[in-house]
Order: structure tokens, then sequence, then C-alpha cells
């Protein structure tokens, strides 16, 4: 098991933080403004594995994420991926075609660096802290791949959703890629895995099932069959009280919170083997100290009595001062 599901299991609240490496640290800013294709950088081992390990130097906290994107997935499937600055991810234009065939063998090739960054990140990192590997679901992918940008809550259903046969079999290869991407990751040396559901929200509820809890528990079985002993995270983003069924159907080893998750629902609902993660609102990060002190712990005292994992309810904002994530460190750490 990881050193971060062993120190949840001993109640030792470890943390990490999404986007953890990113905007808001100047030393990212350094290696990033040399970089002009955010896709080349997320490839450029030395510099992925550098800006993996800046949060782990200046916080020392329990994890590293390997430094990547969930939408290298559709980049390694031959579709065009983009960064407009203060605008997102855009993509180019799909065809099932290219998808369809493109082979296993071509997918790995194409981003061995990722992997090349997990082994040389492992090499670096202390035996104590946690590697964490990732992917998006399946769902989330989708919606990327089809949507072309982040999607607005109207377009699944007008856009997204609009040619059902195509989308159930981009769904399959989709799952397939992300099982394959996983596997690579873990055998170069992720000890962890996290999925990331970021647009689970805009499901409808008789959709769930389909696109979002069968796809991912289909993933996560395969995972456990071969490497029982590797933790995956599920982070259903937004899906409010339907995060019972989902922990039903997908049973995840943790369960990243949403700030808006009723936590009250979690303790009740939710089976004590899955272990909690996250939670608070990543805007208390610019609040005053006492208020984020006040968040910090409702999240500590509500999961005591459970296998809890200290994160935020989504990534790290880039406004934030690298020396407030200092004392959100302290207070997490002189808690007990
Ligand atoms: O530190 C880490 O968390 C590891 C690296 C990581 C990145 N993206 C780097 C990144 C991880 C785990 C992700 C996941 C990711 N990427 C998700 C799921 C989590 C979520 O936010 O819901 C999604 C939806 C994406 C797609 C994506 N990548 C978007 C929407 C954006 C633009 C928004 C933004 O924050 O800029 C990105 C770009 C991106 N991915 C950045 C980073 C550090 C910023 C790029 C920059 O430096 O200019």
């Amino acid at each position: 098991m990881s050193e971060l599901f062993k120190k949840s299991l001993s109640k030792e609240n470890p943390l990490w933080l999404m986007r953890q490496a990113g905007r808001y640290l100047p030393e990212y800013q350094k290696v990033r403004k040399k970089q002009k294709n955010f896709i080349n950088f997320c490839l450029d081992v030395n510099a992925a594995t550098k800006v993996t390990l800046q949060p782990i130097q200046r916080y020392d906290l329990d994890a590293a994420i390997i430094f990547s994107d969930i939408l290298v997935i559709p980049y390694a499937l031959g579709q065009q991926v983009d960064f407009k600055k203060n605008e997102g991810p855009i993509l180019g234009d799909f065809k099932l075609s290219t998808f369809k065939k493109t082979q296993e063998k071509e997918f790995i090739k194409k981003l061995k660096n990722v992997y090349l960054a997990i082994k040389k990140t492992r090499k670096l990192l202390n035996k104590k802290k946690s590697l964490i590997g990732f992917a998006g679901s399946p769902w989330t992918i989708l919606v990327y791949v089809l949507n072309k940008k982040s999607p607005k809550k109207s377009q699944v259903y007008k856009e997204i959703l609009k040619n059902t046969k195509q989308t159930k079999e981009l769904l399959k290869i989709i799952e397939k890629f992300i099982y394959i991407h996983i596997e690579q990751q873990i055998k170069a040396g992720a000890d962890t895995i996290q999925l990331f559901d970021s647009w689970a929200g805009l499901l409808e509820k008789k959709h769930h099932d389909f696109f979002c809890f069968q796809p991912t528990k289909r993933i996560i079985k395969k995972i456990k069959k071969k490497y029982p002993r590797v933790p995956i995270i599920c982070f259903p983003k937004g899906i409010g009280k339907k995060v019972v069924d989902f922990c039903n159907v997908v049973k995840p080893d943790g369960l990243s919170i949403d700030s808006k998750i009723d936590v009250n629902l979690i303790l009740k609902k939710i089976d004590k083997k899955i272990t909690i993660q996250g939670g608070m609102d990543p805007k208390y990060l610019n609040s005053k100290k006492k208020l984020m002190e006040k968040k910090i712990y409702f999240y500590l005292n509500k999961f005591k009595s459970r296998n809890y994992i200290f994160n935020l309810g989504h990534g790290v904002p880039k406004e934030t001062s690298p020396s407030t994530v200092h004392k959100l460190v302290k207070v997490v750490r002189s808690f007990s």
C-alpha cells in the first residue's frame, strides 16, 4: 500500500494539494516561462520532474503528483490540444477514425516521457513520499474530446450527447486508453492513482450510471486485478448526493470530495473502508488566516474518526500566496 494511504489508515492526516505544482509558485513560473507549448512542457522529462518536486521541496507534503494533464490522452489519440492564456484548453477537430486506428504501442510511445518523468521523480523522491499518477475519467475526457473546450452545462445535452451511437463507441475507446495510461504510470513507479471526473456534475441522474459509474468501475476493476496494492482515488466533482450511489457502484479506495459535498452525508452513508480526501473550498486560501484555520479544523474534526487525507475541494488557485500554503500546512501538521 502507498505511504499516503498507510498514513491515512494510521490517522496521521497526510496532506497534498491538487494543483500543488502550478502558477502560484514563483519557481514554477520560472520554468513555465521557458516553455511555449503546454503539452510539450508536460512531455519534457526534466522540466516535468523539476516542477513535480517543487512543492515537496517547499512544503514537505506527503505526496507528489506527477506534472502532466488529463488532456494528454486526446493528444496521444491524435487530437490537437492547445492551451490559450486565460482561456484554458482548446482542442482541434476530432475524428473517430483516427481514434479507432490508434495502436496501443503508438499511444504509449507518444506519452513515454510522462512515464520517464515518473521514473525519474520516483528516483529523486524520498521513499516515505507517495507519487501519484492520474488520468481523467472517461466521461470527462469524452466531454473535452467532443466539446473541444471546458463545457457549459447547456452544451452537454444539446451538443455533447446528441449522437449517441458515436458517443458510445468513443467512450469505449477512451476507457481502453485511460486504462493503458494508468497501467504505464504504475509500471513507471506511481504508487497511487487519482481519477479526475471534473464534469461528473453535468450529467443528469439517468445518465450517471452509463457515462460515469460503469466506465470508472470497469477501469478500477481491471487495475485492481493486476495491481491490488495501488490505491485508486476518485474525484467525481459536482456529483452532489449521488456520491453515495457512485461509491456503492465504483467502490474506490479513496474518495476526493469537492467543497459542495455534504460532509454529514459522507459520514453517514459512505463505507468506512473508503478513505476520504479533501473538501475545503480553495477560496479560503485567500481569506483571513483565522477563517482559513476554522475551515481546516472543520474538515479535520469531521473526519477525525475516519481515514482522511487533507486536500482541497479543487486545485490551488493561481492567485494564492505561497506563504498561505505554508500556513495551511502548519495548521494541518499541528492538528491532533
Ligand atoms: O499539481 C497538479 O495537480 C498536477 C498537474 C495537473 C495539471 N492538470 C497541470 C496543469 C493535474 C492533476 C491536472 C488535471 C486537470 N487538467 C484537470 C482535472 C482537475 C480539474 O481542474 O478539474 C482538468 C479538467 C484539466 C484540464 C486543464 N488543464 C484545464 C481546464 C486547464 C486550464 C485551466 C487552468 O487552471 O489554467 C489546464 C492547464 C493546466 N494544467 C495548468 C496546470 C499547472 C496551468 C497551465 C499553465 O501553467 O499555464
